[in-house]
């Protein structure tokens, strides 16, 4: 596949348009995993333009192919039978991931993380006062991993898990294996698991198992999902 240099500055982009004010210069190339520079696939493309050329903006309905779509894919690539009426259309996950902090603790509860972790996720903790538990990572033989013993510990005196998964920054996408020790401990002390898995659709060489597909934690967990 041939990819393309494409200029966005001068498009309002917040890496390459904000980086005088936010770094003193312009002159920087932003390495940024998030927001990459890849043209967005025709398909989507042209759904949006069509749609942009009618000139009423008005509020809209999901019809049952939004919902249909998101089932099927969850099913395709993740064997995830996820019903349509736990399906929630939200705008952002890190903007859903407040609402579920909101929602499902209050202030002094205990929110399990683990760290070297996306900003946001403790940022939401400290700015709701809830209590930031870390789980650190350990790295070890070249990769990140969990110290189940530190997590346990530190579960019992938790409300919530934000599990990142796959997990950014570390690159890792957890195993089965890892993911039913989670669950475990989680279900033994009551903690519910908030799941971040915006990037399960660029996990290579490895599964992503949706915490979901996990049939015993089905009804105590969240899901923030996202197209990419
Ligand atoms: C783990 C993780 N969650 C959420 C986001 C951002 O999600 P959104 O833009 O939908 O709020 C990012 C972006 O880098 C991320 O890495």
């Amino acid at each position: 596949m041939m990819f393309q240099a494409i200029n966005r500055k001068g498009t309002y982009t917040t890496k390459y348009d904000d980086a005088k004010k936010k770094f003193g210069r312009d002159d920087l190339l932003p390495l940024w995993v998030a927001d990459m520079d890849l043209a967005s696939p025709l398909c989507v493309q042209e759904t949006i333009q069509k749609r942009a050329a009618h000139p009423v903006y008005g509020y809209t309905v999901y019809p049952n192919a939004y919902y249909e779509a998101i089932q099927n894919w969850m099913k395709k690539r993740f064997d995830w039978a996820v019903d349509a009426e736990s399906i929630v259309p939200c705008y952002g996950v890190v903007p859903s991931l407040n609402f579920a902090i909101n929602a499902y603790s209050k202030e002094g509860d205990g929110i399990l993380i683990q760290t070297p972790l996306y900003p946001p996720f403790a940022a939401s903790i400290k700015e709701k006062k809830r209590k930031l538990l870390d789980n650190t990572l350990l790295y070890k033989n070249g990769r990140y991993q969990i110290d189940f013993d530190d997590f346990e510990s530190k579960a019992k005196e938790s409300t919530l898990f934000l599990l990142c998964s796959p997990h950014n920054p570390t690159g890792r996408a957890w195993t089965k294996e890892e993911l039913e020790k989670i669950i475990d401990i989680c279900i033994k002390h009551e903690v519910l698991i908030i799941s971040d898995e915006i990037h399960a659709d660029v996990v290579y060489a490895q599964i992503h198992h949706s915490i979901g597909s996990f049939e015993k934690i089905k009804q105590r967990c969240v899901i923030l999902s996202s197209t990419l």
